[in-house]
C-alpha cells in the first residue's frame, strides 16, 4: 500500500464528498435506501463539518488521489468515528484498517473511547470493525434495519 496519511483540510470537501458518495453506495444497495445519511450529505454541511474544532478528519492519497477517508468527533472523553470510506477500486487493501489505527492515535489525550456504528446487514464491515477491537454495545433501529453500535476503549 503506498498511501500517505494526513489531516482533512475544509478544502478537500468536494472530492471527500465524491469519495463519500462512490463508496456508499454499496451500503444504499444493502439496504434498499438511496437516501442514507452519507449519500445526500451537501457539500457546505460537509465543509463545515470539516472546519468544526471537534471534529477530525483524516485523508489517505496516492500521490494527489483521495483514496480514503474518515471523520471523528470528539465529545468529552468519546470519540464518535464515521464515514470511513475507501474508494471502491482500493477497498480491501489495508486503506481503512491504517485510517481507524490512525484515527484512534490523532485522538486527543482525555479520549478513552472509541464509538461507531454500521447496518446490521454490513457483515463485512462488522468483521473489520471487530477484528480491530471493536465490541458490540447495543443496536437502535434505523426504520427496516438495526443499526449496531460497537466500542473500543482506546486508554485506561
Ligand atoms: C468499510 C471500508 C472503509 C473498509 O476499508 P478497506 O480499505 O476496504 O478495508 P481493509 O482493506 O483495511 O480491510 C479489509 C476488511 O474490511 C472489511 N471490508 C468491508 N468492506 C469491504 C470491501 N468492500 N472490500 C474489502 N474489504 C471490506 C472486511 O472485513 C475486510 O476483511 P476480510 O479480508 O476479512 O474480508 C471500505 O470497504 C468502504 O469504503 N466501504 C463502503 C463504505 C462503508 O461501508 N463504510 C463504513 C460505514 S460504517
Amino acid at each position: 500500500m503506498t498511501v500517505r496519511l494526513g489531516p482533512l483540510e475544509p478544502s478537500a470537501a468536494g472530492e471527500v464528498l465524491t469519495l463519500q458518495r462512490a463508496a456508499y453506495v454499496t451500503e444504499a444497495r444493502h439496504y434498499g435506501d438511496l437516501d442514507l445519511p452519507p449519500l445526500v450529505q451537501t457539500l457546505d454541511d460537509l465543509r463545515d463539518e470539516l472546519a468544526q474544532a471537534d471534529v477530525v478528519g483524516l485523508g489517505a492519497w496516492d500521490g494527489d488521489r483521495l483514496v480514503g477517508s474518515v471523520r471523528v468527533r470528539v465529545a468529552d472523553d468519546v470519540g464518535h468515528l464515521g464515514r470511513l470510506v475507501v474508494a471502491p477500486d482500493r477497498q480491501g487493501q489495508g486503506i481503512g484498517t491504517a485510517l481507524l489505527q490512525a484515527a484512534e492515535a490523532a485522538m486527543p489525550e482525555g479520549v478513552r473511547e472509541m464509538r461507531l456504528f454500521t447496518g446490521e446487514r454490513s457483515v463485512d464491515n462488522l468483521r473489520l470493525y471487530e477484528r480491530m477491537g471493536y465490541v458490540r454495545s447495543h443496536e437502535t433501529s434505523a426504520g427496516t434495519y438495526a443499526l449496531v453500535h460497537l466500542a473500543e476503549r482506546i486508554r485506561p
